[in-house]
């Protein structure tokens, strides 16, 4: 299986636009095991394919591991059709910005659709967690990450430190 790494901030292929998926076929789904399995070694709450180079219209994410138990969900194709009220999604992270928690403004509830990786059409009414989770993940494959919602001063002291560790290599 092919070696997959977590790209991360300020890799510029994380601001790529990700296409829709056409065709649900085994090398897709052996795509999909391994992005599960990058996300749970990395405790992560969801991933996007684009987080790991490939630009295709995949999430994952899993809003109930605690002690081992595992709820996957794998949303092809997402797209968020409707969004109502305003929340702050306190001390959001990304695994694509490592050390960076902030809060950030998010709507409330989301109505999303998508498909599962069995092919079947999927509605999704989220609030809370889920509907965070949603927000987030599809705003990748849009090329567009959490820091872009915070504020400047945030995000320039964010860069700062991202620069300097660079630099240090
Ligand atoms: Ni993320």
């Amino acid at each position: 299986m092919e070696q997959l790494n977590i790209l991360t901030y300020p890799d510029k292929n994380l601001r790529g636009l990700s296409k829709p998926v056409d065709n649900i076929d085994g090398a897709l789904i052996g795509l999909i095991n391994n992005m599960t399995s990058i996300m749970y070694a990395s405790s992560g709450v969801g991933l996007a394919a684009i987080q790991v180079g490939i630009e295709k219209k995949i999430i994952i994410y899993d809003i109930e591991q605690e002690n081992g138990k595992r709820a996957l969900q794998t949303l092809i194709n997402p797209k968020i059709i409707s969004m109502d009220g305003k929340t702050i999604s306190e001390n959001e992270g990304c695994l694509s910005l490592p050390d960076l928690r902030a809060n950030v403004k998010r709507a409330a509830s989301v109505f999303a659709k998508g498909i599962d990786r069995d092919g079947n059409p999927l509605e999704i009414e989220a609030e809370g967690l889920l509907s965070i989770v949603l927000q987030h993940e599809i705003d990748h494959l849009n090329g567009v990450l959490f820091i872009d919602h915070i504020s400047a001063l945030k995000r320039n002291l964010y860069k700062k430190r991202v620069k300097k560790k660079l630099q240090k290599g």
